[in-house]
């Protein structure tokens, strides 16, 4: 079966995914239409479906709906996908089409503007083992351009009774707190102005009838593949209809295009899934393992990170000692955090001054590298190399590195400013001192992190300065993807803050993320509930920490804190130099049971469960489940296990019991009994 066909007689393309179709075609007036998103149509079937009409009752209404990208011609009022000024002040596109190519699974619908050499390109592009659409556009004029947005898609849904919006929000320490609300008539926008993904909104969404839950109800979804300022614009008509257009860079800038230039615009992609949340996140997970991630069939290794344990106060002595402790709980890869650098001793001084702190590692870093690998660890290194402190050499010897305006304040955030990447003599100057980092440390892993957002962001004398929120992101994208191919053996963690740069763009070159700085198992709970929407478990990384829990104060159990940081990827951020001997041995334990567990929990397929999650891979099922302070007579439903085979049997891999499936689905496995204010359980199962 072919994924992408042509229908020249009606104009329009069929794109198929294993379980899915997508239908596009032109309208009388060329501008290309979205007629079908959903179950797999047969060819016949979508000839058969209503071509796209023209939807305006009136003088006053639009005539456009179900654009693949909205453009300000004519009567179209909805949010522009793009808004370009052509010579001579005319603006938007008058759709004309060119042709078209396929390629496999790629296909390119070729447009150019009916009175102006502008070309544009809508890319689609489909694979055999995803349901993921992808979907981005190119410009190419041949006079210049002023662009004011350029979306990479624009995405319609079919007449619903109602609509309901899955999204997140939140901040530093709170981020992918999951918010399910109708709606609105009108406009609604998900956005970062920030220069990164942000913490505060994350780019993706969700669109149901109002009627799906975990395992049941139509779902559409779409994730943008960007790590710095998006902007996402649902639209719900009054007349009943919502769509929704988005892309890189938020209101407000506008870029230059010279002729002969190609601006490509990062994928949105979407995904359509037929039975519930559950299952739309199932499915971004197996295409992000699939055809984002760098390396998904590695297991990602359990890291020991210092932060929590030491904060700035970091020297040869400690970090010695805690690698000894990790080391002893099972850690496969150790990370020193800040402050192993320059004058770096707080957060106001010495980024920017990437050489080893010689008054605290007098013989370099060599000792301590030994010393992690003689323990049986891999060695990694936190690096910011996107900011500067004014009090850092940096700094001072290059005061025009960083995104300002000459009639402005610098506003300083977190006593640190933003070096300006889209300056390549700046990226250069980065991409040189990570690659001899790496060189000459045998450095395994980076801790990549970006701790403020940017402001005043311009580069005075350019007269495209906007274009630097764009270009930054891409000298990042493009120094991370020269190290890995340099070092094939580095991984690299992605992290702003905790969970600020969490997407699709920065996944397919790094290896997992660190998803908050809440450290809190009780608050991560809903945290990776969050995350879970859309990323999967292997790419989160999650630790456990102490108790109580430096940020919250909350004190919670040993077996609780794993059993919550087990549903990703595990890791110990504790200042181990602190914990008990029961602890580190009770540590060293769970470790080696999530090591057990780790092909079912990262390589598994996610089912959420009311107070827990269960992972399935091959024949082996993990339950883990939990839940904190409840009031005595508080009921407690039994867990109903998902996604097992009816007619099998699982043999519990601890107690020996057997199970069978269409009972652990039907009536479920006894509740979880509160043993004090935090109960837990990890169950493997294995079908026999
Ligand atoms: C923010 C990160 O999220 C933390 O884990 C830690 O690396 C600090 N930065 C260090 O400054």
């Amino acid at each position: 079966m072919r994924s992408v066909t042509f229908d020249a007689s009606s104009r329009r393309w069929l794109l198929r995914t294993p379980g899915t179709s997508y239908v596009v075609a032109l309208a009388d007036d060329d501008a290309p239409r979205c007629l079908h998103w959903g179950p797999a149509l047969t060819a016949e079937q979508a000839a058969s479906l209503p071509g796209p009409a023209a939807s305006g009752a009136s003088s006053f209404d639009s005539t456009a709906g179900e654009e693949e990208l909205v453009s300000e011609v004519g009567a179209r009022f909805e949010t522009p996908s793009l808004q370009v000024v052509l010579p001579g002040g005319d603006r938007g596109i008058e759709w004309r089409h060119d042709g078209h190519d396929i390629d496999g699974g790629h296909l390119t619908l070729r447009f150019s503007d009916r009175r102006h050499p502008l070309l544009v390109e809508l890319h689609y592009r489909v694979h055999e083992d995803s349901d993921v659409i992808e979907r981005w556009t190119v410009l190419r004029p041949r006079v210049p351009v002023t662009v004011l947005r350029c979306d990479s898609a624009a995405w319609s849904v079919p007449a619903l009774e109602g609509y309901r919006l899955s999204h997140v929000t939140g901040g530093w320490s709170s981020e992918h707190a999951l918010g399910r609300t109708e709606l609105a008539v009108g406009e609604t926008t998900l956005t970062s102005r920030r220069g990164v993904t942000s913490h505060h909104a994350n780019p993706w969404l969700m669109i149901d009838g109002g009627d799906a839950g975990e395992r049941h109800g139509e779902v559409w979804s779409c994730a943008l593949a960007w790590s710095g300022s998006w902007r996402v614009t649902l639209t719900r008509t009054p007349s009943g209809r919502a769509s929704w257009t988005g892309g890189f860079g938020h209101e407000g800038l506008t870029w230059r295009l010279e002729p002969g230039e190609e601006w490509v615009t990062p994928v949105f992609a979407g995904v359509y899934a037929p039975d519930g949340y559950g299952e739309a996140s199932r499915r971004w997970h197996d295409h992000i393992a699939r055809h984002v991630l760098p390396r998904p069939d590695e297991p990602r290794p359990v890291v020991y990170n210092a932060w929590e344990a030491v904060g700035f106060d970091v020297n040869e002595a400690n970090q010695r000692d805690l690698a000894r402790l990790a080391a002893r709980a099972g850690a496969e890869l150790f990370v020193m955090d800040d402050a192993w650098f320059g004058g770096r001793t707080g957060d106001s001084a010495g980024l920017g001054d990437w050489w080893v702190n010689e008054e605290r590692f007098p013989d370099g870093l060599s000792p301590l590298i030994d010393e992690v690998h003689r323990l049986g660890m891999r060695f990694g290194l936190w690096v910011e190399p996107e900011m500067v402190n004014p009090d850092s050499d940096l700094y001072r010897a290059n005061p025009d590195w960083v995104l300002h305006m000459p009639g402005r304040s610098r506003t300083l955030l977190r006593n640190q400013l933003v070096l300006n990447f889209a300056r390549p003599d700046v990226a250069d100057w980065a991409h040189k001192w990570l690659h001899k980092l790496v060189s000459e440390h045998a450095v395994d892993f980076l801790k990549w992190d970006f701790n403020r957002a940017f402001t005043e962001a311009g580069r005075p004398g350019d007269p495209d300065q906007d274009r630097l929120w764009i270009d930054h992101v891409r000298a990042v994208y493009s120094i991370m993807d020269r190290l890995r191919a340099d070092h094939p053996h580095l991984r690299i963690e992605a992290c702003a803050g905790g969970g600020g740069r969490t997407d699709l763009g920065i996944l397919a070159r790094t290896d997992q993320v660190w998803a908050s700085d809440n450290t809190d198992a009780h608050d991560r709970i809903a945290i990776q509930r969050g995350f879970s929407q859309v990323y999967p478990a292997r790419a989160m990384a999650a630790w456990v920490t102490d108790s109580p829990n430096p940020l919250t104060g909350r004190a919670v159990p040993l077996r609780f804190r794993f059993h919550v940081a087990m549903a990703g990827a595990l890791g110990l951020g504790g200042d181990l130099a602190r914990w008990s001997e029961a602890e580190l041995s009770e540590a060293a334990e769970l470790v080696a049971v999530y090591k057990d567990i780790r092909p079912v929990v990262q390589f598994g397929r996610l089912w959420r469960l009311p107070y827990g999650v269960q992972y399935v891979h091959g024949d082996r099922v993990v339950v883990l489940a939990w839940h904190g302070p409840v009031a005595f007579g508080t009921p407690i439903a039994p867990l109903r296990l998902a996604g097992l085979d009816p007619d099998g049997r699982y043999r519990d891999e601890d107690t020996g019991a057997v199970h069978h499936g269409a009972v652990l689905m039907s009536r479920g496995l006894p509740p979880l009994t509160p043993n004090g204010a935090y109960a837990s359980t990890l169950l493997r199962l294995r079908a026999c």
